[in-house]
């Protein structure tokens, strides 16, 4: 989770080549919807004199079988120390924006492999300095835990203060190969598994909801922002169906959300733009840290909700070795942060990419979606979902175009060898190797039409073997989450919740109009139209 995504997404179309993957014929006559409105050229990432490889399907974390490629010192430096770094974050937040910041640099160097600030940098961060991955093809050594080290680099180049979770260092601050990340890890598989049968109910309750007081404040306004309402109901949704337990009947009562959002903000403001004058802004987020003692309450508040309501899943945490205070630290982060939080980002951003594709998908959602259920006796079932190819599609097209964690890190466990399409890199031991995964998920050499919103892209079986390009867990999506590497523990069940959220859209609405704005996470959705389903 990272700054601001807008309206637009601009390209990085640095290569010239055609790509090989497959051509798509869309099912219907639909608008282009793209995500890139930028002016820049596209840029080689070779000279000419380079061997050319065409890449269509590269394995995932293997050395390729291709013709061994040039072996290229990594472009760019880290600037003054100290001003390098200041000069970055300013070209990173408010001169650039971040697309513009990675994308001229990988023109200027003409490689999508080359060294860069990352910020916060000073005096956030001990060190910014990272090799930025902008590809498809060296993007998955990420996921290499034999190669890259994961250890306290959740959020990058610095780490917030564990103050922030009750002194404990939480589970997606570890590396595998510490003891600890295997035990947490087969907790939130086991809180997974119980909560299965609430899942489909609650989230049918909680979002049903949501839809009725988008309705309310349309008819009473004429427009209603989804983002709040979303809020709400993501929280109750997750509480319901993992805990069992509605926060409406606790002493937590609506206030969940805001509560985790003011938490989650003192987290990752070294790398907001929360749209503050921008001195002060530089100043108070990314300068220096806010101090945790401004959530202290709220976090406490937070935990005794927890503590209460996972009776069950604290004493199976004590069956594996886990005390109940350190299991119930990593519930509030796995719940609040990494599913809250991906959440409000995913669900804005996906109902923004449907919505701008307009009623021509939304007519086909419906049927299909419609049909489906209707021949499995009016419920929505794993197996109707099955029978909705193109709505999964599209939810895949989501995670695809517009990943909702987009930026990954790794560090160097010993030398080796990256390589991009064009060129082969040595990286040194130590070295902080950083993924920007929207550009790596619109590679042109991996994607045809990579910048464009193609909702049937993954049908069929040319689509699904495109899937091992869809890496939006921290991992591919053909490959599952185990103890043993640091692949996204919620992968299925936030496939699942976004396919749900596609399916009670267009079981309940024909079609639907929105405006989108800029908000710090995610985009700032208001619906201005829910035409209810009239077939
Ligand atoms: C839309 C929702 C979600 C998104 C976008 C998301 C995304 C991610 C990503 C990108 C990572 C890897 C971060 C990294 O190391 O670079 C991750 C890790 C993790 N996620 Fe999710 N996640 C979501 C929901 C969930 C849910 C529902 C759970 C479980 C309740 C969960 C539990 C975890 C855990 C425990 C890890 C750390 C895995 C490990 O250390 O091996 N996430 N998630």
């Amino acid at each position: 989770m990272a700054t601001s995504s807008s309206l637009t997404f601009p390209s990085l179309n640095l290569h010239q080549f055609p790509s090989t993957s497959r051509r798509h014929k869309p099912l219907l006559l639909r608008p282009a919807v793209t995500a890139s409105v930028s002016e820049r050229p596209s840029i080689p990432a070779t000279t000419p004199s380079q061997p050319r490889t065409v890449v269509s399907s590269p394995p995932l974390q293997q050395e390729p079988a291709g013709p061994k490629l040039p072996l290229r010192k990594i472009p760019g430096d880290y600037g003054l120390p100290l001003i390098g770094p200041i000069k970055d974050r300013q070209d990173y937040f408010y001169n650039q924006g971040r697309d513009e910041y990675f994308k001229s640099r990988a023109f200027k160097h003409r490689s999508t492999v080359f060294r860069a600030n990352l910020p916060p940098g000073p005096t956030i961060a001990r060190d910014p300095r990272v090799i930025v991955l902008l590809d498809g093809k060296s993007f998955p050594v990420l996921f290499d835990v034999s190669k890259v080290e994961k250890k306290d680099l959740f959020t990058g180049t610095f780490m917030p203060s564990t103050e922030l979770t009750g002194g404990y260092r939480i589970l997606s601050y570890l590396d595998p190969s510490e003891p600890n990340h295997a035990k947490l890890k087969q907790l939130m598989f086991f809180l997974l598994k119980s909560s299965r049968d609430r899942v489909m109910p609650e989230f049918h309750s909680s979002y049903s909801e949501l839809f009725d007081s988008l309705e309310a404040e349309l008819a009473a306004k004429g427009k209603a922002a989804f983002g709040e309402a979303n809020d709400r109901a993501a929280f109750n949704f997750l509480a319901r169906s993992l805990y069992g337990v509605d926060p409406a009947k606790t002493k937590l009562g609506s206030d969940g959300p805001k509560l985790v959002g003011k938490w989650v903000v003192i987290q990752i403001s070294p790398l907001l733009v929360l749209g503050l004058p921008r001195h002060l802004e530089d100043l108070l987020i990314h300068t220096f840290r806010l101090p945790p003692f401004l959530v202290k309450k709220d976090y406490q508040r937070l935990y005794d909700f927890f503590y209460t309501s996972a009776v069950p899943i604290l004493d199976e945490a004590e069956r594996l070795g886990i005390s109940r205070e350190e299991a119930c630290h990593n519930l509030i982060f796995a719940t609040c942060f990494n599913s809250f939080g991906g959440m409000k980002i995913l669900f804005p951003n996906a109902v923004k990419w449907i919505g701008r594709a307009g009623v021509g998908l939304h007519t086909e959602l419906a049927r299909e979606i419609r049909s489906a259920v209707r021949s499995n006796g009016g419920k929505i079932t794993m197996a109707a979902m099955e029978q909705m190819p193109l709505m999964k599609s599209v939810v895949y097209e989501c995670l695809r175009i517009e990943p909702p964690v987009a930026l990954q890190y790794g560090k160097a466990k010993h030398d080796f060898v990256i390589e991009s399409h064009d060129s082969a890199f040595e990286v040194k031991e130590g070295e902080m190797l950083f993924g920007y995964q929207p550009f790596a998920t619109k590679d042109p050499r991996i994607f045809e039409r990579a910048e464009e919103f193609v909702p049937d892209r993954f049908l069929g079986e040319e689509g699904e073997k495109m899937l091992r390009h869809v890496l939006w867990s921290n991992g591919p999506e053909s490959e599952n989450p185990t103890l043993s590497n640091k692949q996204c523990a919620g992968k299925d069940f936030v496939v699942l919740v976004a396919r749900l959220l596609v399916v009670e859209l267009f079981l309940r609405y024909d079609a639907f109009e929105i405006e989108v704005g800029k908000s710090p996470l995610g985009a700032s959705v208001t619906v201005t139209s829910l035409r209810k389903a009239t077939f």
